[in-house]
């Protein structure tokens, strides 16, 4: 029997059309990176759109606990990797399984985007995907060590940031001046110390974002008021509030240790026996 319904597959007028209409969708998600989001599933806070649209260089994320740091970095990484190609991303995080779990929701929103035109995966596993474009999403623990070696690094993200060595940062700061990539540093305060506090209080020419737990639409009032019970206050204020709070094996307060230091005062020095 005979179909009445049309054949659009075989029309190249309606072939053109459809291709067309890929290829402006192609270059809208190119220059934004929220409407790529929301194909995604994912509807970007106002802070998240902010920064997805934002093309600072330096970017210093100090979020609350759950705020969706994670979630919109790992927007922005398909993002670079899709629409920029021959980029190489690099995740890093304290851990392997902390990197791991970034990776994991770069790919769940890689697969969301699933369409014809995009990208293809050439080779992946469960800390790397290499797209058909150059493109290849890295995910590493961050440590000094696993970093030597990438070179030509377009994106930088270094999550849980304010647990990660110095030396990690002391050694991607000179190779993404090479570069000349992107680097986005995210967490929770953990304490006045190491390169995330750091960077935050004097870092120059470093985009700031400070986003509390009260500013999350996903994190209740009510709730929070009861964890505020539950916890020790400088917990709190730390995790939720991104206070960088006195760390708890510091004999000295960084303020006292500030105050402390003067720069009229010479060196003591001592020529003498001490014997
Ligand atoms: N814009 C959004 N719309 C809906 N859900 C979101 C959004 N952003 C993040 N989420 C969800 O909020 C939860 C926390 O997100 P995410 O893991 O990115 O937060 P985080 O700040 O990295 O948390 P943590 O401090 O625990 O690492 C996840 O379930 C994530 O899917
Ligand atoms: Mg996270």
């Amino acid at each position: 029997m005979l179909s009445t319904k049309p054949n659009y597959s075989s029309n190249p007028l309606l072939i053109q059309a459809a291709n067309n209409a890929i290829a402006r969708r192609i270059d809208r998600e190119r220059s934004d990176a929220v409407l790529m989001a929301q194909r995604a599933g994912i509807t970007p806070d106002v802070w998240q759109s902010d920064l997805l649209r934002s093309d600072a260089r330096q970017v210093i994320l100090n979020c609350s606990r759950q705020s969706g740091k994670s979630t919109i970095s790992a927007v922005l990484a398909v993002h670079e990797a899709i629409y920029t190609g021959g980029s190489l991303v690099l995740l890093l995080s304290p851990s392997l399984r902390q990197s791991q779990e970034l990776f994991r929701k770069i790919k769940d929103i890689y697969n969301a985007l699933e369409s014809p035109a995009m990208p293809k995966p050439i080779e992946e596993s469960a800390l790397r995907l290499e797209l058909d474009n150059g493109s290849r999403i890295v995910a590493l623990p961050g440590t000094e060590q696993t970093v030597r070696g990438f070179s030509n690094v377009a994106l930088l993200i270094c999550d849980e940031a304010a647990t990660c060595e110095d030396a990690l940062f002391f050694s991607i700061k000179p190779m993404l001046a090479v570069s000349g990539g992107r680097i986005i540093l995210l967490s929770t305060p953990r304490g006045k110390r190491g390169f995330f506090h750091s960077v935050w209080m004097d870092g120059q020419d470093w985009n700031r974002t400070l986003i509390t737990a009260r500013e999350c639409p996903r994190i209740s009032e009510q709730w929070l008021e009861r964890e505020k019970e539950a916890m020790p206050s400088f917990w709190f204020r730390q995790e939720f509030e991104c206070e960088f709070v006195e760390t708890m094996d510091s004999v000295f307060s960084f303020d006292e240790v500030q105050a402390a230091l003067s720069d009229t005062l010479e060196p003591f020095s001592f020529d003498g026996d001490l014997t």
